[in-house]
């Protein structure tokens, strides 16, 4: 008997996300003939009075692959369980489950990172709402999966952002800073970083003695490389203010009221050494735009892989990559919390021994 299964995309998007629809479809409905619905922005699109849905078909996928964004929309803002409506916060969990069984559906691929998981998981506790999970970010930092679709498109741009800058910094003989995302993992900034060659990389998971920064800038003016490149991710905080935060939201909120990470940095330099300096802070540039090839073959993995799980009736389950493989876990394992730089591991290593300064002795 044909089965329908909705599908959607939540918190921020990532290139790959059409990849994964493209591969929903193209198998679920495509070979197994099954009927694929879209739900439009994340849960929003059932929880609203009016509904927001639509059939995907194959040829409603067509030049999906390549695709960034999500054909379905996206939010951060759409929590069935404490969905705010009139300026209070209601719960809407019941109203989704009634939806979901309404228009007969035998359950929902939820794509989306860490809080959209935690919801989905909830939902099926709570209300019985089958679900499978697809993660992504582009920080690559979940627990539950060695690699989320995404990050590579995403430091591939911060690369070539690093790329471009080196050659108007030795032009110009100045300090470049860039600032990535990555406000709680410094993943795109370690491997941006040592792929475009900086000589500085300061990541959240390191908390930076800027004089330690000043100190790389001065050996090299003195060897006459006048200039300098700095990848900083946008959770990197001094030491010192990392000493006297004492959680990932109040560090954040310092840094939020010195201009970011970048800007606290591009301030801080100039008191400790001679050099022009400016900042460039990439931001959403990173998120969009085409998946490189090895997130689109990821994501068309991922989304065969949570069909897969559908057929075989293993709701409660997350698509995961796990040592070089397509896998899947219970959503009862995907714990909350990330996944950061391992600051004594290889690629910290690697950086240090090619001369990178990470802000820190080891
Ligand atoms: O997807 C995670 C992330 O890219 C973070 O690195 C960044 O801080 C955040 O999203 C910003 O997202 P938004 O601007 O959509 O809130």
């Amino acid at each position: 008997m044909s089965k329908r299964i909705g599908i959607l995309t939540g918190g921020g998007d990532a290139p790959g996300l059409n990849a994964v629809i493209r591969a929903v479809v193209k198998y679920g409905v495509g070979r197994l003939g099954w009927e694929i619905v879209g739900i439009e922005d994340s849960f929003n699109g059932l929880l609203e009075d009016a509904i927001r849905i639509h059939h995907l078909t194959p040829a409603s996928c067509k030049g999906l692959l390549q695709r960034g964004g999500t054909v379905l929309g996206t939010t951060n803002k759409g929590d069935p369980f404490a969905w705010v409506e009139g300026g209070k916060v209601v719960d809407r969990t019941q109203r989704l489950a009634e939806r979901v069984r309404d228009l007969g559906m035998e359950g929902l691929i939820v794509i989306g990172g860490d809080g959209t998981q935690a919801i989905g998981h909830r939902l099926m506790k709570e209300t019985g709402v089958p679900v499978v999970g697809v993660p992504k970010t582009i920080d690559n930092d979940l627990r539950a999966t060695d690699q989320t679709f995404g990050f590579q498109s995403a430091v591939d741009v911060a690369t070539e952002a690093l790329d471009r800058l080196h050659t108007t910094a030795e032009a110009h003989d100045r300090v470049l800073i860039l600032e990535v995302m990555g406000r709680d993992a410094g993943h795109i900034a370690l491997h941006a970083g040592i792929a475009g060659g900086a000589d500085v990389i300061l990541l959240p998971e390191l908390p930076y003695d800027a004089s330690r920064v000043a100190a790389k800038i001065r050996r090299r003016q003195l060897i006459k490389r006048h200039f300098s490149l700095i990848v900083v991710a946008e959770g990197a905080v001094p030491a010192e203010v990392a000493e006297r935060c004492e959680s990932l939201a109040e560090r954040w909120t310092w840094l939020r009221a010195h201009g970011g990470a970048g800007a606290a940095l591009g301030h801080k330099l100039p008191e400790l050494v001679q050099a022009e300096i400016r900042t460039v802070v990439l931001g959403h540039l990173q998120r969009g735009g085409s998946p490189v090839p090895f997130d689109r073959v990821l994501a068309t993995r991922f989304g065969v892989k949570a069909v897969e799980l559908v057929a075989e009736g293993r709701w409660g389950q997350m698509v995961c990559y796990k040592g070089g493989s397509v896998t899947s876990i219970h959503l009862d394992e995907v714990t909350g919390g990330i996944r950061g730089v391992d600051t004594e591991g290889e690629l910290c290593q690697v950086a240090r021994r090619v001369g990178v300064e990470l802000g820190q002795p080891l």
